[in-house]
């Protein structure tokens, strides 16, 4: 069950009002939504309003200095329209699918998981219902008459079915283990349990894959085939050379990219949870696979407690976690090495900062099914909200895939070469091929099978050595001849064994990769800021730390006397020079009416000019969550608020050194 942070049940739907009724974000094109004709689908797409768009603003300055700045990255911002030729390459078109089920008469299309995942699921609380547990988990704390009976009404449509002890276990481990099914074993729990559309009842058809990019042509020409990314990370894979000269061909180095990624999901139901375009910040860390991908810094977050729930234990059909050090999970082989380790690491320290409830954070290993093609480890920073734990950062190990695959595609070496310390001496079968003779001999064959000879692996050179040895001719495979193989004899092909002096090493970089979705972390961090006043659910309050708030500051005047203005737009003047973002409400609404409106904005800090104020210059300074005030002069209260939203000082930290001030009551 979703807790808020005062440990009440959380409730979506005045969560929900409040973030509609201070625009944080809305549907997009919503007013076309009720238009009679409209046929667009535009479920997935969202606008960000004022305080949305600053809190995102604020998330992404704070990633680019938790990760770029602070680690020297190098930051790219590459372009969305992307050629097929790279997806192809990457394994995109090919391989980037969700399963999709059709129902069979209605013609919804639905994520095959996800239906599976929300039928067991009501199966199950329909079964705790039967056996009275569903009373007592979902017993409603808030006061507000329309969410309690939006609940109500919500428990009565589970069906009370009470299920076999058996049955019900079944279902727990399937959906332990449900992202790591394949089309086929989807197929067959979907007809195993007789799993149907619970929107109408009807059958739905057998998982097809469904390929997630969105398709368009680039420039005039409709031959011209291209995708809206669905990742950053390409982008920074095919410029990787020139990245490697820029950081002076230097190991291990970062490259980081913030921009839009596209994803034609299916059927998007959760709110800015499951979007087509999206908000994606990357880093490709880029590390010598020799040595066990060691991590430099890997010594300042060795102690640092991670919540894990590894891939063995989903297996076996359990969620329990394990709660170790970072050090401790590396050095027992929980987590692969040290890179990924580090960055899981520096993932929990960004979800720390930026307000992030600790105790709904948990980092899950995927399982094998369940990984990107491209991926040969991936642990997820999870957060748990009102709809289950969220993946909000996806932290792979992509091997070598992505330098090798583009390498393979455009002849471009993606590696890096280094200077060997010691040169090294190595044994190996070395092929000599007579090219005056072969051109003759295989005419325009011949590029084909001088490329077949070279790709001989050195135990296949080992094998025909002895076979052009004993016989004096050997056949080897070359598709594309019109008999499939070539005859070579020994006076166009010689196999010896020599020894070769390497100077300079050559390797293709692992890459280790945590990639962010900036939307879902957003939405994550709002579930888990969110509270409201006791006993008064009307009165919300956003908890945003002072770091990451969409404004820090709200100046209130207390009256509208002529006197006022003037001393506002001073303090508002500073403010900006100072740096620190602010609004005034001069409205005539009371004062707790305005400090209420900016709670539900999650604004930190609230100035009061008062009449006071106009006679000795200072000011009162309130603190949102504790509503607790201090008073000060002007200078006093600017310098305290500068180091509470830089972090150098907390609201207790002020409220000990500055007088607190009681005389204002929020309820005038
Ligand atoms: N680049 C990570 C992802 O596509 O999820």
């Amino acid at each position: 069950m979703a807790t808020t942070r005062s440990g009440g049940a959380f409730d979506r739907v005045p969560f929900d009002a409040l973030l509609k009724r201070r625009l944080f974000f809305t549907p997009s094109f919503e007013i076309y939504r009720t238009a009679s004709g409209f046929a667009g689908d535009t479920k997935g797409l969202f606008d960000y309003g004022p305080p949305g768009c600053a809190l995102q603003a604020n998330l992404v300055d704070t990633w680019r200095k938790h990760f770029v700045l602070e680690e020297n990255m190098l930051e790219l911002d590459c372009t969305v329209l992307t050629p097929e030729d790279v997806f192809k390459t990457s394994g995109h078109v090919d391989k980037f699918s969700d399963w999709m089920c059709k129902d069979s008469k209605n013609g919804d299309y639905l994520r095959a998981d996800h239906l599976i995942e929300n039928v067991l699921e009501a199966r199950l609380k329909g079964d705790k219902a039967a056996r009275g547990i569903a009373a007592a988990e979902e017993k409603d704390t808030s006061n507000d008459p329309a969410a309690a009976k939006k609940k109500k009404r919500a428990v009565k449509d589970i069906k009370s079915v009470k299920l076999d002890d058996a049955v019900a276990k079944e279902f727990e481990e399937i959906l332990a283990r449900i992202d790591n099914y394949d089309g086929l074993e989807l197929g067959a729990l979907i007809k195993k349990f007789d799993i149907r559309n619970p929107d109408g009842n009807n059958e739905v058809l057998p998982p097809v894959p469904f390929n997630l990019m969105f398709k368009t042509s680039i420039g005039p020409s409709s031959g011209s085939i291209g995708y809206l990314r669905p990742e950053t990370a390409q982008g920074q894979f095919v410029n990787f050379k020139k990245l490697l000269d820029f950081n002076q061909n230097t190991m291990p180095f970062a490259s980081a990219s913030i921009g839009k990624s596209y994803r034609n999901e299916i059927s998007p139901r959760t709110g800015i949870l499951r979007v087509r375009e999206f908000l994606m910040a990357e880093v490709e860390h880029f590390v010598d696979p020799e040595g066990g991908k060691k991590h430099e810094r890997f010594e300042d977050i060795d102690k640092i407690e991670l919540v894990l729930l590894d891939r063995h234990t989903q297996l076996a059909g359990s969620t329990e976690i394990k709660v170790m050090t970072v050090g401790e999970a590396v050095r027992s082989h929980v987590i692969d090495n040290e890179t990924l380790g580090y960055f899981l690491a520096r993932i929990h320290l960004f979800f720390q900062k930026i307000g992030v409830d600790p105790k709904k954070v948990r980092f899950r290993q995927h399982m094998a099914n369940e990984m990107a093609h491209y991926a040969a480890d991936c642990w997820d920073g999870e957060l748990l909200t009102s709809y289950g734990w969220i993946e909000c950062v996806g932290c792979a190990d992509r091997s070598a895939y992505d330098l090798s695959v583009h390498s393979k595609r455009t002849g471009e070496a993606l590696v890096v070469r280094e200077p060997r310390e010691q040169p090294l001496k190595i044994e190996e079968w070395q092929v000599d091929i007579d090219k005056k003779k072969l051109g003759p001999k295989f005419r325009k064959n011949a590029k084909a099978v001088e490329e077949a000879i070279e790709a001989l692996s050195q135990e296949q050179r080992e094998r025909f050595a002895q076979t052009l040895d004993n016989d004096g001719a050997i056949s080897i495979d070359v598709s594309g001849l019109p008999e499939g193989q070539a005859e070579l004899d020994k006076a166009l092909i010689q196999i010896v064994r020599r020894t070769r002096v390497e100077n300079i090493r050559e390797y293709t970089p692992n890459v280790i990769e945590p990639s962010f979705g900036i939307g879902r972390i957003f939405y994550c961090l709002l579930e888990h800021v969110y509270w409201h006043r006791p006993g008064d659910v009307a009165r919300g309050v956003l908890s945003i730390p002072p770091l990451v708030a969409p404004s820090k500051v709200l100046i209130v005047p207390l009256s509208r006397a002529p006197g006022f203005a003037p001393h506002v737009k001073k303090l508002s003047a500073r403010l900006r020079t100072l740096g620190i973002s602010h609004t005034v409400d001069d409205s005539s609404a009371s004062i707790g009416k305005r400090y209420s409106r900016n709670d539900e904005l999650g604004t930190p800090f609230g100035i009061t000019v008062d009449f006071d104020s106009l006679k000795d210059d200072t000011i009162t300074l309130r603190e949102r969550d504790t509503t607790k005030q201090i008073r000060a002069s002007v200078n006093d209260v600017l310098a305290a608020v500068v180091s509470l939203v830089n972090g150098t000082e907390l609201w207790t930290d002020v409220l000990e050194r500055l007088p607190e001030f009681l005389g204002q009551s929020e309820d005038e």
